[in-house]
């Protein structure tokens, strides 16, 4: 089943949180072949968590920290996002990797206490400009993914995986569908590499300015496994026409 996530990030009060939901559940229609999932920032969770408790739509976090509690001032951790109903967290999006400096080591610990916490990860990697620009872009997402997954081999099936090239996100730019399809096969084959016994399992997404306009384009490649979403996500008609574009 294919997935379909929005990402609000550092976007809506909760009185707007209330606003998004109900327009989108009047929207929305449910289908068998795809998940739904929204991940609103943190305070808005409650809220969305008892609005979406009806609904197929799925509830996710942003971000978290790996120790399940104690002297962390301004982290989350997973045990307060499961009681919320949260079934995801997005882990190592390029925004915390590059504008709150997130290392491979870090996002490596937050997948593992997602896997101990039964919590699906959606794993975030992606190239910079400068690593397409020196033809770097297979080596990056490489090295990410080995480094997030280090350890954690056996559990690959756990997890799904974004691919979002860092100059695509909030540019307006996406990447071409064929560019995104070739970065898949190759996460594709190295997951095989890192647990040949996990074929298939992992769903492979991609992110960068998708719309309502791109989506059907992206969903056309059997090997992209879903979508993340953001600027076109925060209005609940347009993420609901990219939900139905395929
Ligand atoms: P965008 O963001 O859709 O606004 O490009 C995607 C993301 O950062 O997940």
């Amino acid at each position: 089943m294919r997935l379909i996530a929005a990402n609000w990030k550092m976007n809506k009060t909760v009185k707007e949180t209330e606003d998004y939901i109900n327009r989108f559940l009047q929207t929305f229609k449910p289908a068998d072949d795809r998940e739904v999932l929204i991940c609103p920032p943190f305070t808005s969770l409650y809220v969305a968590s008892r609005m979406l408790s009806n609904s197929p739509v799925k509830l996710g976090a942003q971000n978290c920290y790996y120790e399940k509690a104690g002297a962390f001032t301004g982290e989350v951790s997973l045990p307060m996002l499961k009681e919320l109903g949260c079934s995801y967290v997005i882990v190592g999006h390029s925004e915390r990797r590059h504008i709150f400096g997130e290392s491979d080591e870090l996002i490596n610990k937050k997948v593992s206490a997602c896997l101990e916490e039964g919590v699906r990860p959606i794993l975030c990697v992606g190239e910079k400009l400068e690593d397409r620009e020196a033809g770097m872009t297979f080596k990056v997402v490489e090295t990410q993914v080995r480094l997030a997954l280090s350890g954690l081999e056996d559990y690959v099936d756990q997890i799904d995986i974004a691919y979002e090239p860092v100059w695509a996100i909030g540019t307006g730019v996406p990447a071409t569908p064929e560019d995104a399809v070739s970065v898949h096969r190759f996460i594709r084959d190295l997951l095989k590499d890192l647990n040949p016994r996990s074929e298939g399992k992992t769903r492979i997404l991609y992110g960068g300015s998708v719309k309502p306009s791109n989506a059907r384009e992206f969903m056309k490649h059997p090997e992209i496994g879903g979508l993340l979403v953001g600027s076109a996500s925060l209005d609940p008609d347009s993420f609901a026409k990219i939900v139905e574009s395929f």
